[in-house]
């Protein structure tokens, strides 16, 4: 191996970082020039390093993704003949001189990130890469969303947001960009955040057993190094760093209905009424794009929709908002508004020599918004007054990456980049994010309530405007399963709200398909079922008799979580925690969540364990891990640390709860209008820990929870000590739920918990006992061992 001081050639084009040659520190960022070029290090936290190298001297940084922080201004460096050294209270960090390369150890000393020591960085013509040392235990986790399996180890990525219909299940790219990672070797953890929108490439030691690596085709390498005490906290911080999920509007996290597409409006009308007539809960329906006049965004076609304004009203009073697909391409048409306005404005792509960007995309030939011009971001956002006037609520932005006819968009075409201006090389990849944030930014405005925005396309920070769908999915076993996991990845990669098209879009589903996914669909973050133009009906009565059944039970089964599936998105809110947690997140370093067989399991928040399992197996393994499990469909009991055969027949998805979870839950409602009466009903799942919840509700839809007008309390399940209690509520909202019943799982009738202090007696001639009345208002609901909620059909 060479050890060379000085800049490693490897070819004429080819050179790494090079050594050091002098450094200075100022204002909190260590910059250090080596024979090749500049590297600035700024300590964000304890935890955190960025570590950013430019060819020439650092100017301002700018980035889309990142949120404004304050670096350690006090952080010491100390430097030596061999080195430049800081620490924290959590990490130490080290720069060797020679040539220049980073690593990060623990407070033992053991190495948690570490630069290939030769390789460093290195250029290859225009294209950067920063290889890293590889240990033999490492896994990787992470990097949005990927196909591929749970652990990336032994392959490699690339970043290119693009439009892949008909993907399978390892494709890659697909429309989504997050250049973020979680590493894991010799339990210790930590993350890497690229903040580069060019094309990026990562390898996890694929084709090679020493390194891996990132790497950029243009701009600069410029990352950030998270470390800590495990997955959740690396999350925590990455999320930090690029922005957490707002809280969604509540009723975009009921079920809802979608196919390319209804028309016309009594078609539409006609579906809402059929999922009342059959009381399946029902929050929001779609319109594809053929509610537009010729495709032509910000139109409504009026044979198709003579009267949108009654038609959403319509909808609206059987309590289902309405959402619009929205396309960046603008039909090239004198006197279309839209048009004309973009043109005259100038917020349209051009190329270079100042003439317009033409490509073909359903409207036939169109021009597209730069989304990275902030005046145009300001036009498209109130272009949307129209719709919200009609009272749409949601607005589902598809094809941007951007898709056009030919798969090519030019490279020379020129971007604003806020500022900063550049091409597509440096755009495409960031034109997703910043259509769904004008989307977002707009419609907030306009409505002055949480708009529901979905996007295919996006870039590390999307969620802070934006729920995430996995796009042109098929209908397969294959397809269903890997959905699981692009939401488990796109979890741990901060977007907590994302789906996929539930049923699958492209292709017939058989029934049995079709009412398996629908079951896991409702244990995802955002539920909702679509399908391809020209594929047979696909509402939940097109499959039968029985697989409506099944699909009714689990929509209401969504409802009835909602007030545990709010708190959780709450939580996401907070720490970015997903919703979909993978096992990676806690079980990290147990060979078994990474195993074929049970990498698709994941928490549906903190109680449920979910085993997606093909429609086709009536019976699977499930991967139990350490703690105790109750059966969700009849509370039967089962020990952890261990693999368990379980029965999944299309009405059972495997559905565990942890012993000692929190679960509060309502009843069923047909939709966010509709009351839920005045009981909350609060599962407790005996256990022999202390665990908490932290329940959240407000008015679901405004922005007064940001002013104080929400109400929050702890409820907190002591097993060792057998309790129940509430701590003290906060905010300025009264609960809506007046009466709080709590349904006990496993407990023993002769062992029952105190709540708040207060002993439960149980009466056996009653499923109900009362609290003693003039405490609470409240009741105890004892549920037998064979609940009520195993399926009959
Ligand atoms: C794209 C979208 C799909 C939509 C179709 C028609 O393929 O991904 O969801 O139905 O376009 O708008």
């Amino acid at each position: 191996m060479l050890t060379s001081s000085t800049t490693f050639l490897f070819s004429q084009n080819e050179k790494n970082l090079g050594s050091y040659k002098k450094h200075n520190f100022n204002n909190g960022t260590l910059t250090i020039q080596t024979d090749q070029a500049f590297v600035s290090v700024e300590i964000i936290n304890e935890s955190c390093v960025h570590y950013r190298i430019t060819e020439t001297a650092p100017t301002a940084d700018f980035s889309y993704s990142v949120l404004p922080y304050n670096s350690n201004k006090n952080i010491q460096w100390e430097a030596d003949k061999s080195s430049l050294k800081a620490s924290t209270s959590e990490i130490d960090i080290r720069i060797s001189k020679m040539p220049l390369h980073l690593s990060i150890r623990d407070k033992k000393g053991k190495i948690i990130f570490e630069n290939d020591s030769t390789f460093t960085t290195t250029w290859s013509g225009p294209e950067i890469t920063t290889y890293n040392r590889l240990f033999p235990d490492e896994r990787f986790i992470g990097l949005g969303e990927k196909t591929g399996g749970l652990d990336r180890r032994g392959n490699g990525y690339t970043n290119w947001n693009t439009d892949a219909f008909g993907y399978t299940p390892d494709t890659d790219p697909l429309y989504v960009s997050i250049p973020f990672y979680i590493g894991l070797h010799d339990s210790l953890c930590y993350g890497v955040y690229l903040d580069n929108t060019s094309k990026s490439h990562f390898n996890f030691g694929a084709s090679n057993t020493r390194f891996s690596s990132f790497s950029v085709e243009s701009g600069e390498m410029d990352y950030y190094i998270f470390s800590g005490k495990n997955v959740a906290s690396i999350i925590e911080q990455y999320t930090a760093l690029t922005g957490r999920t707002p809280m969604p509007a509540q009723w975009s996290l009921g079920f809802q209905q979608c196919r390319w597409s209804y028309y016309p409006d009594t078609e539409v009308l006609q579906i809402a009424e059929t999922f009342r007539q059959k009381q399946i809960p029902l929050d929001v329906l779609y319109l594809d794009i053929h509610y537009m006049d010729a495709y032509k965004v910000f139109t409504w076609d009026k044979n198709k929709f003579p009267n949108p304004k009654a038609t959403v009203g319509a909808l609206k009073d059987m309590g289902v908002r309405t959402t619009l697909i929205i396309d960046p391409g603008i039909k090239v048409e004198k006197g279309y508004k839209a048009f004309e306005e973009g043109l005259s404005k100038n917020h349209f792509l051009k190329y270079p020599d100042g003439t317009w960007y033409e490509g073909s995309v359903w409207p036939g030939l169109c021009h597209f918004p730069d989304f990275t011009s902030p005046k145009a971001r300001e036009w498209w956002g109130q272009s949307f007054q129209g719709y919200v006037n009609d009272g749409v609520m949601g607005f589902w932005n598809d094809m941007n990456e951007p898709a056009t006819w030919g798969q090519r968009f030019p490279s020379n075409v020129e971007f604003n980049y806020d500022g900063h201006p550049t091409t597509t090389i440096q755009s495409r990849n960031i034109f997703g994010m910043q259509m769904a944030r004008a989307t977002y930014e707009g419609t907030k405005k306009l409505m002055n309530k949480r708009p529901l925005v979905l996007t295919r396309a996006g870039f590390s920070g999307i969620q802070r405007y934006s729920a995430v769908w996995t796009g042109d999915n098929t209908a397969n076993e294959d397809h269903m399963l890997l959905g699981v996991r692009l939401l488990n990845s796109l979890g741990l990669s901060g977007v907590a709200n994302c789906g996929v098209d539930v049923g699958g879009f492209n292709g017939d589903a058989s029934a049995s398909l079709y009412t398996r996914w629908m079951t896991i669909g409702a244990f995802s973050p955002f539920y909702r079922a679509h399908k391809m133009i020209n594929m047979k009906e696909s509402e939940p009565w097109s499959y039968g008799e029985e697989s409506e059944a099944i699909v009714k039970y689990y929509i209401q089964l969504r409802y009835k979580m909602m007030p545990y599936l709010y708190s959780t998105f709450y939580e996401a809110t907070k720490t970015g925690m997903p919703v979909n947690r993978s096992l990676a997140i806690e079980h990290s370093y147990d060979w078994r969540t990474y195993s074929g067989a049970y990498q698709n399991q994941y928490y549906f928040g903190e109680a449920f364990l979910i085993a997606p399992v093909a429609s086709t197996q009536n019976a699977t393994k499930v991967f139990l891990p350490a703690g105790e499990w109750y059966d969700f469909h009849n509370d039967v009991k089962h020990k952890g640390d261990q693999v368990e055969m379980v029965e999944s027949p299309l009405y059972r998805l495997p559905i565990f709860v942890k012993a000692g979870s929190i679960v509060p839950m309502q009843r069923v409602v047909q939709s966010f209008d509709e009351s839920a009466g005045d009981t909350l009903f609060i599962h407790i799942y005996k256990g022999d820990v202390v665990n908490s919840f932290v329940y959240f509700e407000d008015d679901g839809e405004s922005y007064a929870f940001e002013k104080g007008e929400y109400f929050q309390q702890e409820i907190i399940y002591d097993g060792k000590k057998n309790e129940i209690s509430f701590g003290k509520s906060s905010g300025s909202r009264p609960s809506k739920f007046k009466v709080k019943t709590i349904v006990l799982h496993g407990f023993e009738k002769d062992n029952l918990p105190k709540v708040d202090g207060n002993i439960l007696t149980f009466n056996p001639t009653m499923d109900t006992m009362l609290f003693p009345a003039a405490l609470y208002s409240n009741e105890l609901y004892y549920a037998p061992k064979e609940e009520v909620r195993v399926f009959k059909n």
